[in-house]
């Protein structure tokens, strides 16, 4: 019985690998564009892979990607194409006609430095979530993207729990290590309880209001 389920992981762990893989080199050997990118990577540590940076020796996946340029490729919705990517340091949209992006569409993105988007988009989260946001008249750029658990101040329940982004205006409460369970209360000698994570209940709260209130206003009028 344990063999079968194990297999069965295993081989979901495999499709969900490669459906994320296919999905990448599609994005970054995207066919649709008006122009060909011109990408210095070097700077990131990092080598070109089509409209991408990708870490040095790393393979192709949303975790290795450093950079995207999507200048000029004819998106309209950028919806789930970016998650996870959690070393992604600069992301080119502009001159796309994309009408509307959601906070949702950048869950697990937390360390951009330069995000440009089409004119009359706000950056996610709004611009209290980023260092600048600039309008120029062909585009709205979006540099240095702070931390929504410090931006908010966010308090977790205990000592035993911090804060943790999850992406603009999302972020949760993990257990400190040694620490796991409800509000991170049961202690535990074992280091594999810092696998365990609580979603602490104040945060959800806090999150599920911000979203009800600012998933709506980020487009612009
Ligand atoms: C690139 O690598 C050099 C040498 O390993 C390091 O000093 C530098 O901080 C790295 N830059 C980035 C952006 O990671
Ligand atoms: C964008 O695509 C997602 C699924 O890929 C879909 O749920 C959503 O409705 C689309 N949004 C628009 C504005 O077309
Ligand atoms: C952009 O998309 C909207 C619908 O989402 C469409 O009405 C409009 O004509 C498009 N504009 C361009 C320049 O393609
Ligand atoms: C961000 O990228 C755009 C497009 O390449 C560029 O024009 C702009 O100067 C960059 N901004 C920063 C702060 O690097
Ligand atoms: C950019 O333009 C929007 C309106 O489209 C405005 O709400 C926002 O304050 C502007 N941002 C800056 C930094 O001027
Ligand atoms: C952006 O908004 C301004 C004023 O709100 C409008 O004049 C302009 O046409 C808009 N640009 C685009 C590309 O929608
Ligand atoms: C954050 O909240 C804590 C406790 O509520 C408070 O002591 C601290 O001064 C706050 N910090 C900021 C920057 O608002």
């Amino acid at each position: 019985m344990m063999r079968i389920i194990c297999v069965f992981f295993l081989l979901l762990f495999a499709i969900m690998t490669v459906g994320a893989k296919s999905t990448i080199s599609t994005l970054c050997e995207m066919k649709s564009c008006e122009s060909p990118s011109i990408l210095d990577c070097s700077h990131l540590n990092s080598s070109v892979s089509g409209r991408c940076c990708v870490k040095e020796k790393e393979t192709l996946s949303p975790s290795t990607v450093t950079g995207i340029d999507l200048i000029g490729c004819h998106l309209t919705n950028i919806s789930r194409l970016f998650h996870s990517m959690g070393h992604l340091v600069f992301l080119y949209l502009h001159k796309n006609n994309i009408s509307d992006i959601d906070v949702d569409d950048f869950t697990g993105v937390n360390e951009l430095k330069n995000l440009t988007l089409p004119p009359n988009l706000s950056c996610p989260g709004g611009h209290i979530l980023w260092d600048k946001e600039i309008n120029h008249s062909d585009m709205v750029e979006c540099v240095e993207e702070q931390s929504t658990c410090k931006v908010f101040n966010v308090t977790c329940p205990n000592s035993n729990s911090y804060c943790s982004d999850v992406g603009p205006r999302v972020t949760e409460c993990l257990c400190s290590p040694g620490y796991h369970g409800y509000k991170c209360l049961r202690k535990d000698h074992f280091p594999t309880a810092t696998f365990v994570v609580g979603i602490c209940v104040s945060t959800v709260v806090v999150s599920a209001f911000l979203w009800i209130t600012q998933r709506r206003k980020v487009k612009k009028h």
